[in-house]
């Protein structure tokens, strides 16, 4: 789990990119930071679409951008919204696949903490990789 201190640059780093959700239909705007665990941070917000199903969330564009760029293990990421709501379904998922023991910290847009988690504690049962490598 991230010291005080990692958490809280983490936080601020997704707090800062929060400015830049594009969430002109929902006006719900999120932003992520992901911290590999190599010690690089990737960001990401969401950006909707008047296709409204094309919306990408912000977690799932942090994780895309870090994997773009060669990164695949991750140590935590940082989810901020308004209210400090929690991941959705879909980046549960696209999370799960990169580890369970991910610490997820939801925090509101002033940079308050408002919970410290993981992964597997927001997705328990989870499907993965190990159920298409099992024989049947
Ligand atoms: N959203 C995210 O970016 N992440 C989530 O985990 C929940 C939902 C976005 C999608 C859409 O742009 C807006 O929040 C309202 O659903």
């Amino acid at each position: 789990m991230l010291n005080k201190e990692a958490a809280e640059k983490l936080v601020d780093q997704a707090v800062e990119a929060h400015k830049n959700a594009y969430a002109p239909y929902s006006n719900y705007k999120v932003s992520a930071a992901l911290l590999t665990k190599s010690g690089k941070t990737f960001t990401g917000v969401n950006v909707e679409n008047a296709v409204y199903p094309m919306t990408i969330c912000a977690e799932r564009a942090a994780v895309v951008s870090a994997v773009s760029a060669g990164e695949r293990e991750f140590e935590a990421i940082v989810v901020v919204t308004r209210d400090a709501g929690t991941p959705c379904g879909s980046c549960r998922q696209v999370l799960a696949e990169f580890g369970l023991d991910i610490a997820v910290i939801i925090a509101d847009d002033k940079g308050k903490i408002h919970d410290t988690t993981t992964v597997g504690d927001l997705l328990p049962h989870s499907f993965g990789q190990a159920n298409l490598d099992s024989e049947g």
